[in-house]
Parts: structure tokens; C-alpha cells; sequence
């Protein structure tokens, strides 16, 4: 497997944690036993962050690269309608954040609004990157050659992912914190 393709499939790994992280909070706000609503937060401004700054991208390169070479109508259909979801995406997870960032500074939202928007997000992206998982990703890695990967990796090779990368940024240090605690418990 290519090296972008193995990132790209850990990304999903990562990003499927992360959502049940937070689908977890959704449960404990829905039935009003809790919600840190900090930890929320922290989850959005990073799926806004390096998600749609990086892996979308990245993502949005390597269906130009299987266009260039070629790739049959119901593959065309799919890549067509992930655009679409990657811009339809960023919309939504920027609503929720915003919607977050308002709780946490005190703003009043209504409970069932939040929950609603957080689970629209969560299923948007679970079946998202499901559906990738299962055509493009297998799609790329029969059209493509070493050259099409090695666009793709340089064009992002400064972005690393601030919670799973090398180094963890300061400001998730504590959604960080939260991730090994919840893997190792
Ligand atoms: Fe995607
Ligand atoms: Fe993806």
C-alpha cells in the first residue's frame, strides 16, 4: 500500500475515534447526565482543522490525479459526490464548532439543537468515510503509480496532523490526554 493511502486509512481510523469520542458526549448531553462541552469544542476546532485542511485535500488531489488517468462513469459519480460532501462537510463541522465555541463562552443554544448537529455531523462523515473506504480508496490504488503518490505526498508533506502526528499541539494537549485515556481504559 502506498504510503498516502496508508495515512489516508489511518486518518479514518483516527477520525472514527475521535467521532465516537464525541458521539459518547452527544449521549451524555442528549439524556442531560453531562457533556464537556470544552472536550466537544477541542474535537471541533480539530476535525476543522486538520481534516478539512489536510486530509480533504489531500483526498481532493488524488481524485484529480485518478481523473488523469482515467477512471470509469460510477467511479466519476462517486469522486463527483465526495467533493460535493468534503465542501458540504467543512460547512457543517464550522457550524458546530462555532455553535461550541458560543457554549463554552456562555452563549445560551438550545440542547436539542446542539445534539442534532452533532449527530448530523457524526453520521455525515462516518458513512462519508465509509464509502471511501469501500470505492475510491480501492479505485486509487489500481490506477495509480508511484509518481501520481509522490504528487500527492509532497504537495502535503509540511501538514501533519496536530493530535495523532509527531508532536501534539499545545492547545489539544488535553483532547489529547482524553484520547489515551479512553484507549487505555
Ligand atoms: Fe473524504
Ligand atoms: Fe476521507
Amino acid at each position: 500500500m502506498s504510503t498516502v493511502m496508508s495515512e489516508l486509512r489511518q486518518d479514518h481510523s483516527n477520525v472514527r475515534e475521535i467521532l465516537g469520542l464525541l458521539s459518547r458526549q452527544l449521549d451524555a448531553v442528549s439524556d442531560a447526565s453531562g457533556g464537556d462541552f470544552e472536550l466537544m469544542r477541542d474535537i471541533m476546532i480539530y476535525m476543522t482543522r486538520y481534516p478539512d485542511h489536510t486530509h480533504h485535500p489531500k483526498e481532493d488531489l488524488m481524485f484529480e490525479r485518478m481523473r488523469a488517468r482515467g477512471v470509469a462513469p460510477d467511479t466519476e459519480a462517486t469522486i463527483v459526490k465526495l467533493l460535493r460532501e468534503h465542501v458540504a462537510l467543512a460547512e457543517k463541522g464550522n457550524l458546530f464548532r462555532d455553535m461550541l465555541i458560543g457554549v463554552v463562552d456562555g452563549a445560551m443554544v438550545e440542547r436539542d439543537t446542539l445534539v442534532a448537529s452533532g449527530r448530523d455531523y457524526v453520521e455525515f462523515l462516518g458513512y462519508h468515510a465509509r464509502l471511501e473506504d469501500e470505492t475510491v480508496f480501492l479505485e486509487a490504488e489500481k490506477l495509480l503509480d508511484d509518481a501520481d503518490w509522490t504528487v500527492v505526498r509532497t504537495a502535503f508533506e509540511a501538514q501533519v496532523d496536530p493530535i495523532f502526528g509527531p508532536v501534539v499541539a499545545l492547545e489539544f494537549d488535553s483532547l489529547h490526554d482524553h484520547i489515551r485515556n479512553t484507549a487505555e481504559s
